[in-house]
This record gives C-alpha cells, structure tokens and sequence, in this order.
C-alpha cells in the first residue's frame, strides 16, 4: 500500500465516525434539548389530589392540593391566636373567624390559615369543625391548627391592668412567634388577624398587597360605634423615664410609657401613614421581613441593658422597632376600620 491510498482510506475512515457522531449528536438533542421537551411524551402527574387530614395530639393539618392558587397573586397566610372558646369574643367562634377571611375579595385558594390554640377543649372544638366542613364550604389550600398550652394565668377581665402586661404581652409574643415558625412555608405575606376581630373591610387584604409595603395595620374600633383602640399603633414620641425611674426599671420595677406627642392610626389623615409601632388587631407583614427575622419581641427592648430589661416596645411593639433597623417601614391606614368585639 503506498503512503497516498493509505491516506485515502484513512480519511473515509475518519469521515464515516464523523457523520455517525454528528447524527449521534442530533438524535440526543431531538430527545433531550429543553426547548423541544414535550411533557405529553411522559407520563403526567396527576392534577387532582384528595383532601388529606393530619392529626397529632398538638397538631392537626387540613390539606387541599385541589385548591390551586391564582398565579399573578400572592399567597397569603392569615394567623390568629386563641387562648380559649372566649378568645372569639362573645358568642363568637372559629366558623366566624372563617367567615371573616372568606368575605375578602381575594381568591380563597390563595389563602392559607394558621390557628393556635392554648386551650385543648378549643384545639379540638376547630379541629371537629373543619373535619366536617363540606368541600365547597373549605376554600383554602392548608388550614393549619397548633395546640400550645402555655398560659400567663391571667383571666380575660384583668388583661388590661397594667401590672400585667409585660407577663401577658410576653406570651402572647411567645405564641406568636411559635405559630408564625410552625406554619409559615413559601407564602408570599403574612396576616394576623386577632380572634375577636368582628369586621374586616373585604377589600383591604388586596389594598394591603397592592401597596407594596413592607408592615401595615388598620385603624380599630371597638364594635360598630365604639371608640378607637389602635393604642399599640402610633407615630410620634412617648415618655421616657426619668433617672430614677431608670434604677427602678433596672432592678425589676415597671415604667408605663404615656404619649408625649403621639398620633394614633386613626388620628392621622392619609391613606397610608407611616409608623413607628404597630398593633396586631389586623397586621400584614411581607413574608420576606418576616423571614428575615422581624418577628414579635419578647421582652421590653427599649431602654434595655444586658442583665434588665426595658420599658417599651414589647410584642407588635418591638417588631417595628427592629423592622427599622433592617430598612423596612411600618405604615397605618388611617381610613380603614376594622372592628374588634365590644367584650
Ligand atoms: C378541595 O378544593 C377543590 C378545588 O377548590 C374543591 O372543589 C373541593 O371541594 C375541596 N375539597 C375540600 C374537602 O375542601
């Protein structure tokens, strides 16, 4: 063989794995290129699930996969505590709660709930309620129920003296905080809702999304007529110990900031107003504040040392305190009145 035909042969020879690797290279990408991936090619998954039930001593799990979420709006999850069958107010109880949320115009299967209950009679009490709820009755994707019985030991009539509010405000953070941990998953924001709301404007939850802002609450009233309650919702400046009054806080004793020039949600004027505390009767919070950290203080932080603790902005208090520090900002809406039980 001379050199000329061995290189003939030699090159129809590398020709031929060259057109076998550029069909090879074809054939792969006709079957696996993303853009021509055809999921009817696969078996599909299926679309429609059966509600399921979890149920735990401490813990109980409603859930829809049926229920799909409006894509283009957010999801949302609204939380409430409640201490015991009184916490709803009156005669109210949780199948009126559930008739708040489902009256906002916002799409139900965007909605998740979380409850906790720090009372056993009242964890199954909603847990019976939602086991027999019909389909078209129960909307939502997830209703998520928490027993937690952990009490202050203070009856409803005294939860307003002030010598309790540091025990009482601290457990109710505690709780908050526990039920926002324990059920928060990837929803967009969150809305706490307190159980003995009575009316909710229906279009504010979407008003509060639209905003775009990061905290926000309503102006509250109690009952139809009453006077205004959004105490924990203000702008402005408040009372500061005096040094003397400063040694008492540092050796256990209780300072009650009064207002020095504060404005109140419902005192203020525009459709958004900012805060510098809120309340939580109805408080939206973005899920990504939340997730960052911003939650329900546990302890007086204003005016704190490392062994003492302070004399302000506890529980929903203390959030906007630290929301700030992150860049976030609470607001009020002044013109939005969500009413509270007269009880
Ligand atoms: C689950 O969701 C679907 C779709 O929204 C609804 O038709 C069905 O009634 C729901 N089932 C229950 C038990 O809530």
């Amino acid at each position: 063989m001379t050199f000329r035909s061995f290189a003939q042969r030699s090159s129809t020879f590398h020709l031929r794995y060259l057109v076998l690797a550029v069909i090879a290279i074809y054939i792969f990408n006709c079957l696996f290129n993303i853009a021509d991936f055809k999921p009817s090619n696969f078996k599909p998954f299926p679309t429609d699930f059966k509600p399921t039930h979890y149920i735990k001593s401490h813990e109980f799990r409603f859930t829809n996969l049926s229920a799909h979420p409006v894509s283009g709006k957010q999801t949302v999850l609204v939380l409430t505590l409640v201490r015991d069958r009184e916490s709803w107010g009156g005669d109210r109880s949780f199948s009126d709660f559930l008739d708040i949320v489902q009256g906002f115009d916002y799409p139900m299967s965007n909605i998740n709930l979380g409850v906790l209950a720090s009372d056993k009679k009242e964890f199954k009490a909603i847990t019976d309620y939602i086991k027999q709820l019909p389909g078209d009755k129960n909307p939502f994707r997830q209703i998520h129920v928490i027993l937690r019985e952990k009490d202050a030991g203070i009856s409803r009539e005294d939860r307003k003296a002030e010598n309790v509010q540091r025990d009482r405000r601290r457990l109710i953070a505690r709780l908050r905080n526990y039920l926002l941990y324990t059920t928060m998953s990837d929803e967009d924001s969150v809305l706490w809702i307190d159980s003995d709301m009575v009316r909710i404007p229906n279009d504010l939850l979407g008003r509060m999304i639209d905003s775009g802002k990061d905290v926000i609450t309503t102006a509250t009233r109690s009952g139809l007529s009453g006077g205004f309650i959004d105490l924990n919702a203000w702008v402005g400046e408040r009372t500061k110990p005096s040094a003397e009054e400063q040694a008492t806080i540092e050796q256990g004793g209780i300072f009650v900031p009064g207002p020095k020039s504060v404005k109140s949600t419902h005192e203020l004027q525009g459709e958004f107003e900012e805060l510098d505390s809120v309340g939580a009767t109805v408080l939206f919070v973005r899920g990504e504040v939340h997730r960052e950290g911003v939650a329900f203080t546990t302890n007086y932080i204003i005016g704190a040392g490392w062994k003492y603790e302070g004399y302000d902005g506890i529980e929903s208090e203390g959030l906007c305190y630290v929301a700030g520090f992150l860049g976030y900002k609470c607001w009020g809406m002044p013109h939005a009145i969500a009413e509270h039980s007269e009880n």
